[in-house]
């Protein structure tokens, strides 16, 4: 599996080339981060601390990974996801700017694990985590590290509940800033980065049409209801299937159609899920999929499709494309998995927009210094992100997009703080 780019039959100063170019168009659309990085850089803000990270290995991720060395840090860098390393960011990283990372796109089990744990040989300080690898290892089977950990943070929702798991089981070792329930990053990262580069990995992979087609969008959280809009954007019937029955009435509420999976996948042309849950589509649903469906991933972990149960059905296996593998079953019907079940937006695409990482790395920077400048003094569960972090990320934001807004004056702020008769 590669990356979309054409890199067939490159060597290695072609590779570190093509790293080095990705990194640098990268930084020249992250203005956020970029103001984020000077002041940290300027302040020396993390001299000194060890920064063990395990996130998606590519450019935008890469200067985060920059941004936090120029501030002081040693770090170190890993993957949280087998198929997403883009290999030529990983070797710019490690040969131009001198950063350990431990990745390569298409590490078996073994590898993947292995790299974890030379992130963490390195004793963090902070626990930079995606999906949360790395804590779960620090509190399971490398638990003499924990005394080094000062805390962590997470990027995503699968992360999140896990920790908030282990929080209330009173497991978790040390304080995690929650950078995914902010809301500069949810709101955007979640939404409309998951939105965009979702699709643009289905096209990449299948290209494929999506006017006219009837595609159905499992979960429709924040990921979801990014998916289901841009499909629809795109001229798709789209179906949502729930178990939340607020978010049920949102979808309706939004135009969609709502069923459950098992009668939507039946008129499916694609599906797409989003949930963080396991086996949304299930061995049952199989049964009745349209023949030729695309069955796409853009949850956290490679289970939202029952692999087990197509692999078990199917009388044969085969690679159709270089992202997509068709399974054919005993009645002939075609399902047809991307980028074998893992998040389809970085295995088979690009990953998030530029911009959007510009949001939440800016917030992962902020995040990180949180925690060493309040090394000590925070208790060990999940903690939101300071509102004030927001507002900071916001008005950078619109800095860089030259937008302004308006500012209350005193009498408004009066009148909104007040509640007496006449005020
Ligand atoms: P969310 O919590 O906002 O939404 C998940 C939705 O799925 C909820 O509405 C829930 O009711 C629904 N759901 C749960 N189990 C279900 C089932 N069995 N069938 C149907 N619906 C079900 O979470 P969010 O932020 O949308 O994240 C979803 C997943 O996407 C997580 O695994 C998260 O880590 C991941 N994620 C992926 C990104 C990417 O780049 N592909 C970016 C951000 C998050």
């Amino acid at each position: 599996m590669r990356p979309v780019e054409d890199e067939g039959c490159e060597g290695h100063g072609d590779l570190l080339e093509r790293g080095a170019r990705r990194l640098e168009w990268a930084r020249d659309h992250m203005p956020v981060l970029g103001r984020v990085r000077r002041r940290l850089s300027k302040e020396g803000a993390l001299r000194g601390v060890r920064v063990g990270m395990a996130l998606h290995v590519e450019a935008k991720t890469g200067q985060l990974a920059l941004a936090l060395a120029e501030a002081g840090a040693d770090v170190r860098l890993a993957s949280c996801n087998p198929l997403s390393t883009d290999d030529s960011v990983a070797t710019a990283l490690r040969e131009s700017r001198s950063l350990p990372v431990f990745a390569r796109r298409g590490e078996g089990h073994d590898e993947y694990y292995r790299n974890l744990d030379s992130v963490l040989d390195m004793r963090p300080n902070v626990v930079v985590d995606d999906g949360g690898d790395l804590t779960q290892i620090l509190h399971t089977r490398r638990r003499d590290l924990l005394a080094d950990v000062w805390g962590g943070c997470e990027e995503t929702t699968t992360g999140v509940v896990r920790l908030r798991a282990m929080a209330r089981e009173g497991a978790l070792a040390y304080a995690v800033m929650d950078v995914n329930d902010a809301m500069m990053k949810h709101m955007f990262d979640n939404r409309y980065g998951t939105g965009q580069s979702t699709l643009d990995g289905i096209m990449a992979a299948t290209n494929l049409l999506l006017a006219g087609k009837r595609v159905v969008v499992a979960g429709y959280g924040w990921c979801g209801r990014g998916i289901a809009m841009r499909c629809r954007g795109m001229g798709a019937l789209v179906t949502v299937s729930e178990v939340d029955p607020v978010r049920a009435v949102e979808a309706l509420m939004d135009g969609m159609d709502v069923a459950p999976m098992r009668e939507a996948i039946a008129h499916a042309d694609i599906v797409v899920t989003a949930t963080g849950c396991a086996g949304v589509v299930g061995a049952e649903d199989l049964k009745v999929a349209k023949d030729g469906v695309v069955l796409a991933n853009a949850g956290h972990f490679n289970v939202e499709v029952d692999q087990a149960a197509l692999a078990g059905m199917a009388r044969e296996t085969r690679q159709v494309r270089e992202n997509v593998v068709r399974y054919t079953l005993a009645d002939g019907r075609r399902l047809d998995l991307v980028a074998e079940g893992r998040l389809v937006n970085l295995a088979a695409g690009q990953g998030h927009p530029v911009e959007i990482m510009d949001l939440s790395f800016a917030l992962q920077a902020l995040a990180v210094e949180h925690v060493v400048r309040n090394r000590g003094r925070l208790e060990p569960r999940v903690h939101p992100l300071p509102a004030a972090f927001d507002d900071e990320v916001a008005r950078a934001f619109l800095e860089a997009r030259s937008a302004r807004i308006d500012a209350l004056n005193q009498s408004q702020r009066d009148y909104l703080g007040g509640w007496r008769e006449g005020t």
